[in-house]
C-alpha cells in the first residue's frame, strides 16, 4: 500500500482511537495514544490533502446485548473467508438451518474477490442487504480503495473519458503508467495498484449501499462480555522489540483507570486491558497489521509470509497462557520469571481471537485463537464457529467441539467448497 495512504490513515485510525478512549474516560491509554498521535499529525501535515481512500474504522463494540446469548435458542456463527463463494456460503448457513430472526451471523473478512465477479456480487449484495456484522479483509480494503479513487476521478471533468482510456489499454501499458506517475494531477494510478483486476472490477460494480457497508466493517469487532476479538489476520498479544516485562506491554501489569470509575472490579479492568492490547501495542495501530499479518520474523517484525518466521497466533497462545488473574498480587519479579519460562505469570485475564486470512495454514484452533480459513476458494472448505445451543442442522455436518474462552463450548462446522 501506498506509504502516504498509510500515513493518512494511521492519523485519521488513531484519532478515532483518541475520541473512543476519552470518550470512556480511560485516561492513561489516551495519554499513550496521544504521544502516537502527535507523530502522525506530523506526517499527514508532509502529505498535505491526500483523499482518504482506505476509510478505516479501527474498532466496534459488542455489546452482551447485541450478542444476546441468553435468548431461547440463539447462536453466534462466525463464518471464514468467503471469497465471493456464493453458493458455499449458502449451503453452509443453511445446513445449519441459519434463522436471522434468531441467529447472529459474522463474517471474519475476504468476503470479496478471487472468486467470481457475480459470486463476489452476490456474497456482497447478501451481506449488505442483511446488514450482516462483521470485519475488512485485506481484499475488501482493496475495493472499498478503489471505488473511493474512482468516485474522485469520475468528480473531475473528462473524468469518465479517461477512465475508458485506461480501460482500453493493456495490463503492460497500465504497469508504465503506474509507476511513472505519467500525467498529472488526478491523472495518475496509483503506484503498486492493478487496474481491471477482481477488485477495480467489483469496485466498478458494486452499488453505492453496498459501498457503504463495506465501508462499515471495521477493522476489529471486540465483545468484551465474550473476552473476545475478531480481526481479519491477527494482533499481537505484546509488541515483540520488548520484553514481555517491560512496563510499556499492556499484559504486564494491571490496567490503571480513571479515577471515575471508584470501585475498578474485574469486569472494568478487563475491559480496559483488552482495549489497550489494540491501543499500546504500536503493531496493532496499523491497519495493514490488523489486516495482512501472518508471522513474527526472528527480527521481531510482523510478516504476511506464511513461510518465513512463526505464526503470531503462537505467540497470541504462548503470552495469554501466562495470564494469572488480577489477584494474587504478582510482584515485578513473578512477570519477570514469567520470561525464564520456569513460572510462568503475567496480570492478566486470556482473551480469544477469531480471525481468517491464513487458508494455507487452514483450521488454526488454539486454545486462546481460532483460525477459520479452510480455502473454500481453492475448492477446500468453508468453515463456521458455533457458540450457542446445538440445533438439529449440525447434526449432518462435519463437526469438532472445542473450548471457547475460560468457560464456554463452541463448534466448528465446515462443509466441502
Ligand atoms: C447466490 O446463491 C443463492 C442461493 O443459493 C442463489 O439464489 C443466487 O442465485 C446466487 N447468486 C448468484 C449470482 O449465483
Ligand atoms: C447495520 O448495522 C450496524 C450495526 O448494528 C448499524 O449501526 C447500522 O445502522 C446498520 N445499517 C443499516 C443500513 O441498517
Ligand atoms: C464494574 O464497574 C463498571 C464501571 O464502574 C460498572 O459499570 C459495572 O456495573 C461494575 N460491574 C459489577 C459487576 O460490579
Amino acid at each position: 500500500m501506498n506509504i502516504q495512504f498509510r500515513q493518512v490513515a494511521s492519523f485519521i485510525i488513531v484519532a478515532t482511537f483518541v475520541v473512543v478512549l476519552l470518550g470512556l474516560g480511560i485516561r492513561d491509554e489516551a495519554k499513550s495514544v496521544a504521544t502516537i498521535l502527535t507523530d502522525s499529525l506530523e506526517d499527514s501535515r508532509t502529505s498535505s490533502k491526500r483523499p482518504n481512500f482506505p476509510q478505516y474504522i479501527q474498532m466496534t463494540s459488542l455489546s452482551s446485548e447485541d450478542l444476546a446469548l441468553e435468548r431461547p435458542g440463539r447462536r453466534i456463527i462466525i463464518i471464514g473467508d468467503v471469497h465471493g463463494m456464493n453458493n458455499s456460503m449458502h449451503d453452509i448457513l443453511s445446513k445449519l438451518h441459519y434463522d436471522s430472526s434468531r441467529d447472529l451471523l459474522i463474517h471474519v473478512g475476504d468476503i470479496l474477490a478471487k472468486g467470481t465477479l457475480e459470486g463476489s456480487l452476490a456474497v456482497l449484495s447478501y451481506m449488505t442487504s442483511n446488514n450482516v456484522t462483521g470485519v475488512r479483509g485485506n481484499h475488501d480494503q482493496k475495493v472499498i480503495e478503489w471505488r473511493a479513487w474512482l468516485e474522485q476521478v469520475l468528480a473531475h471533468k473528462g473524468g469518465q473519458a479517461w477512465l475508458e482510456e485506461m480501460e482500453r489499454k493493456s495490463q503492460d501499458e497500465l504497469k508504465i503508467y503506474a509507476k511513472k506517475g505519467k500525467g498529472k494531477g488526478w491523472k495518475k494510478i496509483p503506484k503498486g495498484w492493478k487496474m481491471l483486476e477482481d477488485h477495480y472490477m467489483i469496485a466498478k460494480s458494486m452499488y453505492p449501499d453496498q459501498y457503504k457497508y463495506l465501508i462499515s466493517l471495521p477493522l476489529v469487532i471486540h465483545a468484551p462480555s465474550l473476552h473476545s476479538f475478531i480481526v481479519h489476520a491477527g494482533m499481537l498479544p505484546l509488541d515483540p522489540h520488548r520484553s514481555i516485562s517491560n512496563s510499556r506491554q499492556p499484559l504486564s501489569h494491571i490496567p490503571s483507570l480513571s479515577d471515575k470509575l471508584k470501585a475498578p472490579n474485574i469486569t472494568a479492568l478487563r475491559e480496559a486491558q483488552e482495549l489497550s492490547l489494540l491501543s499500546e501495542v504500536p503493531q496493532n495501530l496499523d491497519p495493514w497489521v490488523l489486516l495482512n499479518i501472518r508471522g513474527v520474523l526472528n527480527n521481531n517484525e510482523v510478516t504476511r509470509s506464511t513461510s518465513d518466521g512463526n505464526p503470531w497466533s503462537d505467540l497470541w497462545t504462548t503470552v495469554l497462557d501466562r495470564c494469572r488473574g488480577f489477584d494474587g498480587a504478582l510482584t515485578l519479579e513473578d512477570v519477570e520469571d514469567a520470561s525464564s519460562n520456569l513460572k510462568p505469570k503475567l496480570p492478566c485475564h486470556p482473551s480469544t481471537i477469531v480471525y481468517g486470512h491464513a487458508a494455507a495454514r487452514g483450521l488454526d484452533i488454539k486454545r486462546w485463537s481460532m483460525g477459520l480459513d479452510t480455502g473454500c476458494v481453492y475448492q477446500r472448505k468453508l468453515t463456521a464457529l458455533i457458540i450457542g445451543p446445538e440445533n438439529s442442522g449440525d447434526g449432518s455436518l462435519e463437526t469438532q467441539s472445542i473450548k471457547f474462552g475460560e468457560s464456554r463450548k463452541a463448534r466448528v462446522v465446515s462443509i466441502k467448497c
